[in-house]
């Protein structure tokens, strides 16, 4: 072997060593990882596992609320949300049935509701104005018309 192939060699796999090392560092040390799918639920159940056996909006702090939100086809419960300008958000979400989408306009929320997982995602919203929220995943046949607002005043 040259001594020029043992150099790029050398060089090339200390730098896949350099950057696993930096995936596991942000990873573990960040906690930059992907969120995993810890908390689940009997997606038979759904309507008598708390908190979805109430959804809805709940004022849990100055200016903070909780929604506790299920996804069925072709809908979402509860439909009207209604938070003052600047009013931090945290959505727990599940599906009744099958895999729908979550997305909401001018945010950067965009997430899969999976039957069986929680999904959970917090959000604080500045600016006034109605946000449209969009099932994104194929639902179904009335997938197209699956959609809400949220209401900041
Ligand atoms: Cu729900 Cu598409």
């Amino acid at each position: 072997m040259h001594l020029d192939e043992k150099i790029w060699l050398t060089l090339s796999f200390g730098m896949i060593m350099i950057f696993m090392f930096i995936t596991g560092y942000q990873t573990f040390a960040l906690e930059m990882g992907p969120p995993s799918h810890n908390e689940t639920i009997d997606p038979q159940k759904v309507s008598e596992t708390p908190p979805f056996d109430q959804p809805g909006i709940k004022k849990i702090g100055e200016n903070e609320y909780e929604v506790v939100m299920t996804l069925q086809i072709f809908s979402f419960d509860p439909m009207e949300i209604e938070v003052p300008a600047g009013a931090t958000v945290h959505f727990t979400l599940t599906s009744k049935d099958v895999v729908h989408g979550f997305q909401v306009a001018d945010t950067n929320i965009n997430a899969m509701v999976m039957p069986g997982h929680i999904q959970k995602i917090t959000q604080t919203f500045d600016k006034p104005g109605e946000y449209l929220v969009l099932c994104n995943e194929y639902c179904g046949a009335g997938h197209q018309l699956m959609s809400t607002t949220i209401t900041v005043k």
